[in-house]
């Protein structure tokens, strides 16, 4: 990343989605009609067009093969508005977008496994399509451009572009719910899935359930833990954060006020005479609860006969997806249900449901939110639901209610309307009675609270707050110490080793040289360390140190060859190379401290499956790399948190290291363990330390600031002045220097 930041006017936001916020259609006679498309998605980043220098990559809803045409969509959607329309070969497209995206994941996402089917031909749609839009994307990026990418369709999308773009600024909100870890683990794919999300640097949800859902997913199936919603993915670190999606109220609040919204309001009343009003808006899709909620309708109409031509319900439905049999067989039963109703129940004169089954322009929908006494929002699952948060906001006199699924997104903000169980038909039929019942005053006093709160998190600032988090993590990144080590640092290091005539090399050993393993004692050092290890501390005017916190044992029995000194135990003993003798730690470290710890210890390895305990001779560690990881860190935290409350005001210190508990005396540190190698007279002239953990971070500290100290992994919180990625990369570094002296 480059240090000085974007030069002013040249950042640009790139926001990608499947669908453009214009749908294409073709004119009879040629050339090409847009119409606003449908859709939560669209309908509220919509705004965002005139607000900043934007432009959005999606596929236009129609095919085109002529590329004559192509060319002039083209001009003509960027002209008109700022999009970029991508054309998939049809084949793909169907089996990505009816067979993976919504026969697939928008079923199993919204707790419908039953629709969800797993293809392998529509998963390899998915990822070429998603590698499509990674490809056009890096073909029109500018390096400071930041890329937004938006829905279940792309989930794939940050990590690919990631690939190409590793510098870019790039954000992933997800529109729909993400499910609890039980139902995505059913997803045959779901490492491959959340491998693409984590390219990003912002993941957002709109509500904290979601983000939670996701995180514990991350745990469970990647083994990434969180911290504050922080994830350390390699060497970047990722923020999972919730984001509920607002809409444009001020919009809404004035349309009242429009000449056209009032004369069709006024028609409106005169159809319906004094009955009062029951409206419901959504797509046509399996997860709104239609038929579920014409049934409590029928059932409240049994119930409560008094109603009975006094009341409405006008079902506004948008036809959606109709080339997935799902969404066809729903089609076919709202028409058969609303045909019974109507039939059974319908009076001259009183018409129980109104249908209509098309998309309306704006002034029409704000009309019939003037016109409904009741908004019945029964989604059986939503992502957020914007419906919900149009009518109360388009409702300027602060009347009507809304009657709101708990199961919508949008429930979590509204707590203030009639909430109901969806599935409960009873619950239904009694909220509508209380609502068409609600007085005035009572109504304004609900609705109240909550149109301030759409006032005041509105679309705009929904934008703003993602994009200013979004900005924050770049600039952090571009801020952040330590940086990677590149290759001028390199030739930079090896021109310092090389004219160094007392070179000391301080280095950790697991997660430094080699990589973790399942247990202790299978991380032992293959044939190729042993030789670099060797052919670096037989180099005269070189002091190799190995300081780390295994036990004297194991690394006399493991490094005792290669000619450099071992540090055991953080620094409890110490052997000199070519010396048989460890030397015992200067200040004493015996005391009864670990018998009266270690029955706590046994109890965690008990209560969690997989873990163990590796006694030192100045420590005592828990592991729990082999326990399901959820658990493991859940335990982890248990265990730092008792462990802390029994050894306050002792000079006993616990720390939290790679999927270890440990506790040690605090006189023992790795950083005081490097002092006897540190002041030499004379002292060393080049000073290289690689460590990967916090216990690393004290060596960090305790050499002098020209040192070359590199964090091996995340540089998140690392006080060390550069970082390499992994063991392959600090074991590669350590190669350079035995060839290049
Ligand atoms: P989803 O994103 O699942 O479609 P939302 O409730 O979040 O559900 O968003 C639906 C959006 O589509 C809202 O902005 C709503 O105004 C709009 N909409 C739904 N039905 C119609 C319709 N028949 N005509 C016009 N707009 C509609
Ligand atoms: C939901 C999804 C959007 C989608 C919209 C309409 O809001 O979250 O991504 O655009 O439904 O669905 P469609 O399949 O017509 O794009």
């Amino acid at each position: 990343m480059n240090d000085t930041g974007p030069p002013k006017g040249t950042e640009r936001l790139l926001v990608v989605s499947n669908r453009l916020p214009v749908t294409v259609s073709r004119v009879e006679g040629g050339g090409f009609e847009y119409t606003p498309s449908v859709g939560g998605l669209a309908t509220s980043l919509n705004a965002l067009r005139e607000e900043m220098d934007m432009l959005w990559l999606g596929t236009p809803g129609l095919h085109i093969e002529d590329p004559s045409e192509q060319q002039q969509l083209v001009e003509e959607l960027g002209r008109e508005f700022d999009s970029v329309p991508l054309f998939l070969e049809r084949e793909d497209f169907d089996l990505y977008y009816d067979g993976f995206s919504n026969g697939c994941l928008w079923p199993l996402f919204h707790y419908f496994p039953q629709f969800a089917h797993f293809d392998q031909r529509e998963w390899d749609a998915y990822r070429a399509v998603n590698s499509t839009f990674a490809r056009r994307i890096a073909e029109i990026a500018r390096p400071y451009d930041s890329i937004w990418v938006h829905d279940y369709h792309l989930l794939l999308l940050p990590t690919l572009l990631r690939q190409s773009l590793p510098e870019a600024s790039i954000g992933y909100f997800l529109h729909i719910p993400f499910p609890s870890f039980e139902i995505f683990r059913m997803l045959p794919w779901r490492e491959q899935i959340l491998s693409g999300m984590i390219g990003a640097d912002l993941i957002g949800f709109h509500t904290y359930g979601y983000a939670r859902h996701f995180l514990s997913s991350l745990l469970r199936i990647l083994g990434l833990e969180q911290n504050f919603g922080r994830v350390t993915v390699g060497d970047r670190v990722i923020q999972v954060e919730t984001f509920p999606l607002g809409i444009d109220t001020e919009r809404y609040a004035q349309a009242h006020e429009l000449p056209q919204v009032k004369s069709r309001l006024l028609e409106l009343k005169d159809e319906i005479g004094g009955e009062k009003v029951i409206l419901s808006v959504d797509r046509l899709d399996f997860t709104k609860g239609i038929l579920e909620r014409l049934t409590a309708y029928e059932q409240f109409l049994e119930a409560h006969p008094e109603w009975q031509e006094r009341v409405s319900l006008i079902s506004l439905l948008v036809p959606s997806r109709t080339r997935v049999p799902e969404y066809q067989n729903l089609k076919s039963q709202v028409d058969e249900q609303i045909g019974r109703i109507n039939g059974e129940f319908g009076q001259p004169g009183w018409t129980p449901v109104t249908y209509l089954y098309r998309s309306l322009p704006f002034e029409q929908l704000a009309s019939l939110y003037l016109l409904a006494d009741v908004a019945l929002v029964t989604p059986l699952r939503d992502g957020m639901n914007l419906v919900a948060k149009e009518y109360l906001a388009t409702r300027a006199d602060g009347t009507g209610v809304l009657v709101l699924s708990e199961t919508a997104g949008a429930a979590a903000e509204l707590g203030e309307a009639l909430i109901v169980n969806p599935h409960d038909k009873e619950g239904l039929v009694e909220a509508l009675h209380q609502a068409l019942s609600m007085p005035v005053e009572a109504q304004q006093a609900r609705n109240k609270p909550m149109r301030a709160r759409l006032s005041r998190y509105d679309i705009q600032r929904w934008t703003d707050e993602f994009l200013s988090q979004l900005h924050g993590l770049r600039e952090e990144r571009r801020l952040q110490l330590p940086r990677r080590l590149q290759d001028n640092h390199r030739v930079e290091l090896l021109q310092a080793y090389r004219n160094a005539e007392r070179r000391l090399l301080l280095l950790d050993y697991d997660g430094t040289l080699v990589p973790f393993a399942q247990t202790p004692e299978g991380a032992g050092p293959d044939a190729a360390l042993l030789k670099l290890l060797k052919s670096l501390a037989t180099v005269p005017h070189n002091q190799v140190v190995v300081i780390s916190g295994r036990n004297a044992g194991t690394l006399e029995a493991w490094l005792g060859t290669t000619g450099a000194d071992l540090v055991a135990e953080h620094g409890a003993r110490i052997q000199r190379a070519g010396e048989d003798a460890w030397e015992p730690f200067p200040e004493s470290i015996e005391g009864a401290w670990k018998e009266q710890l270690r029955p706590l210890f046994e109890v965690f390895v008990d209560r969690t499956p997989g873990s163990l305990l590796e006694e030192k001779g100045a420590a005592l560690v828990w592991h729990y790399r082999r326990s399901d990881p959820g658990l493991g860190s859940q335990r982890a935290a248990e265990l730092t948190e008792a462990l802390e409350g029994y050894i306050a005001n002792t000079n006993l210190h616990v720390l939290q290291g790679h999927k270890v508990v440990e506790v040690k005396p605090s006189t023992i540190s790795k950083g005081r363990a490097a002092g006897p190698w540190l002041h030499t007279n004379p002292a060393p002239d080049f000073i290289l330390v690689l460590g990967d953990d916090v216990t690393d971070e004290a060596m960090f500290d305790a050499v002098p600031e020209e040192a070359w100290t590199v964090k091996i992994g995340s540089p998140q919180g690392s006080h060390a002045r550069f970082y390499l990625s992994d063991t392959t990369d600090a074991r590669e570094l350590l190669h350079t220097l035995s060839t290049g002296s």
